[in-house]
């Protein structure tokens, strides 16, 4: 295959480094995961997410398998996606492992209640979808972890979105 040619600032290739450059340049939405697992509720920032299908609504997330949250979500049967607004930079930072918290900390930063799964839902979040896990797999370093959605929920019109743009919070 040809190489590929390089933009003005940019690299060619695909090693490791290349592909996270080039990955900084999505504008993605950051969203806490929610779960309950074998040492009980559990959380991590990612924006590792994607709609799969609406039938039956679908939606998958990537957790890295070397991450210290990884053991907490790996039998976690419900989990829920909560897709952070503006104003839940502390909650993105604290899920992220930043400043080092406990859960218990972590969880006390913000509002939250439960659905149809039991998985903790934020209270203020652009939008949940509580899900229980339908199907797993591991791929390359992360394990993908597809759910069935059985409630949602959504924000105000007006609410703005918290994203990540070349490496860092864009509110938007
Ligand atoms: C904006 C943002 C997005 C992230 N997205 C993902 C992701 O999609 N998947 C993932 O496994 N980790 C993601 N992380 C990293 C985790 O939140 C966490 O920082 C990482 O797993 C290290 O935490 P540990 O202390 O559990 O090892 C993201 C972190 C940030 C700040």
């Amino acid at each position: 295959m040809a190489e590929q040619e390089a933009g003005e600032t940019g690299v060619s290739g695909a090693d490791g480094a290349t592909f996270r450059q080039a990955m900084s340049r999505l504008s993605q939405q950051v969203h806490v995961i929610t779960g309950i697992g074998a040492k009980g509720r559990c959380g991590v920032t990612v924006t590792a997410v994607a709609s799969v299908s609406d039938d039956p609504p679908t939606v998958l997330f990537c957790l890295n398998r070397s991450s210290r949250t990884f053991p907490l979500f790996e039998d976690a049967k419900v989990f829920c996606i909560n897709t952070l607004a503006g104003e839940h930079v502390p909650v993105a930072d604290a899920f992220a492992g930043r400043g080092n918290l406990d859960t218990d900390a972590r969880f006390a930063l913000a509002d939250w209640t439960t659905m149809e799964t039991g998985a903790p839902v934020l209270k203020a979040a652009l939008a949940s979808f509580d899900c229980r896990v339908s199907q797993v797999i591991d791929m390359a370093t992360h394990r993908i972890f597809f759910g069935v959605v059985e409630a949602t929920t959504n924000g105000a019109d007006t609410a703005r979105a918290l994203t990540y743009y070349n490496r860092g919070y864009v509110v938007c």
